[in-house]
């Protein structure tokens, strides 16, 4: 069993502690406001962050640093994360949700709803975060879905 919950200060060191284990990209600079943790077994097994972004009138979601405990993965618990950011997104009138995601993760988007679009597609204030201009995401598929207000 396992329950997501916004994080709390308390959590960094778990967050970055799956990152490393899971050999992830490190994020020095936690926005711990835009994460959510799932709590199983009394600890931390899984993470993700939401950044909202809204311009002028419109607000949308991108979904980054997702990540489930090894030994945990395949019980549902990056798809509730999921979810959860899929809801802040909703909460703020959002209408979709961005995603970066490598080759082999596609296949987890798609049973989500996501789907795949050319970056060429993506609004100027998405294509100006960090994540797409860094080297390490150039390869990474973009998946969006649709957030029903
Ligand atoms: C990708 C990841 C977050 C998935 O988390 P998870 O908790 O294992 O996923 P879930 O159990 O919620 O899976 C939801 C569904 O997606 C499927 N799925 C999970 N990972 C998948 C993958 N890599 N490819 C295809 N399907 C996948 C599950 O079988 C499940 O399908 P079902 O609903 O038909 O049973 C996890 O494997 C992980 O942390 N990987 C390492 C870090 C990483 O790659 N992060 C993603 C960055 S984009």
């Amino acid at each position: 069993m396992f329950e997501v919950s916004s994080a709390n200060t308390g959590d960094v060191y778990a967050i970055q502690q799956i990152y490393t284990a899971l050999r992830r990209p490190k994020r020095t600079r936690l926005s711990l406001d835009e994460y959510l943790v799932a709590r199983g077994d009394g600890q931390v097994v899984g993470c993700a962050g939401v950044q909202l972004i809204t311009v002028g009138s419109v607000c949308e979601g991108y979904l980054y640093g997702l990540a489930v405990r090894k030994e945990h993965q395949r019980k549902g618990i990056g798809a509730a994360l999921t979810e959860a950011r899929i809801d802040r997104v909703r909460k703020s009138h959002g209408t979709r949700a961005t995603a970066l995601a490598m080759f082999w993760n596609v296949a987890f988007f798609r049973g989500l709803g996501f789907a795949t679009i050319r970056r060429s597609e993506l609004s100027p204030a998405i294509l100006a975060l960090d994540d797409f201009v860094d080297a390490r995401y150039r390869r990474s598929a973009v998946m969006v879905r649709s957030v029903v207000l």
